[in-house]
């Protein structure tokens, strides 16, 4: 946080297949496995194009994390499917240590293109929708403190939640 490259607007891919977004990947997983993230956009890493990954897998140290299936996504619209509000903690490998509560549009449809250039899109709801709309702020220069209603919700790890082991960061 503070980067100025994390406050700027991230920029279409134009071509698919090439080997410098195979490498862009391989660098976001690497980097994302690395740093234990749920999520990963490419600012993150210095890269200024509208490139996202995510995915949960199922950890018994935390039984009610939902499972997020292993996603590229590339040139990503969002729409809301209602005016649902959902607010719930979150943090990310930008502001690493703290957590703020951020509300999110409950459901919502989102479409883009896999890294061959294949179009898809997805419904969901709940925490799934939650990643994608924090991945895809970074693609538009926001992070999440930008979307803390209550500043008083924002703060260090180990303040809010002393001794609790908390899931990953996005
Ligand atoms: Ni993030």
């Amino acid at each position: 946080m503070g980067d100025p490259r994390l406050l700027q607007r991230s920029v279409e891919v134009e071509r698919f297949g090439t080997p410098e977004l195979a490498a862009l990947l391989q660098d976001m997983r690497d980097t994302m496995a690395h740093l234990n993230g749920a999520g990963l956009a490419a600012p993150q890493i210095g890269i200024g194009l509208r490139v996202v990954i995510f995915g949960v897998t199922a950890n018994p140290r935390y039984p009610d994390a939902e499972e997020v299936p292993d996603t590229v996504l590339i040139n990503p619209e969002l729409a809301p499917l209602s005016d649902e509000i959902d607010e719930a903690w979150e943090g990310c490998l930008s502001v690493p240590g703290m957590r703020g509560l951020v509300p999110r549009w409950l459901r919502l449809r989102y479409a883009g293109f896999d890294e061959r250039g294949q179009r898809f899109e997805r419904t969901v709801q709940d925490f799934h929708a939650r990643v994608v709309q924090h991945e895809c702020d970074h693609l538009d220069g926001i992070l999440y403190p930008m979307r803390i209603r209550d500043l008083a919700k924002f703060g260090f790890n180990d303040a809010l939640f002393p001794g609790q082991d908390l899931p990953r960061e996005d």
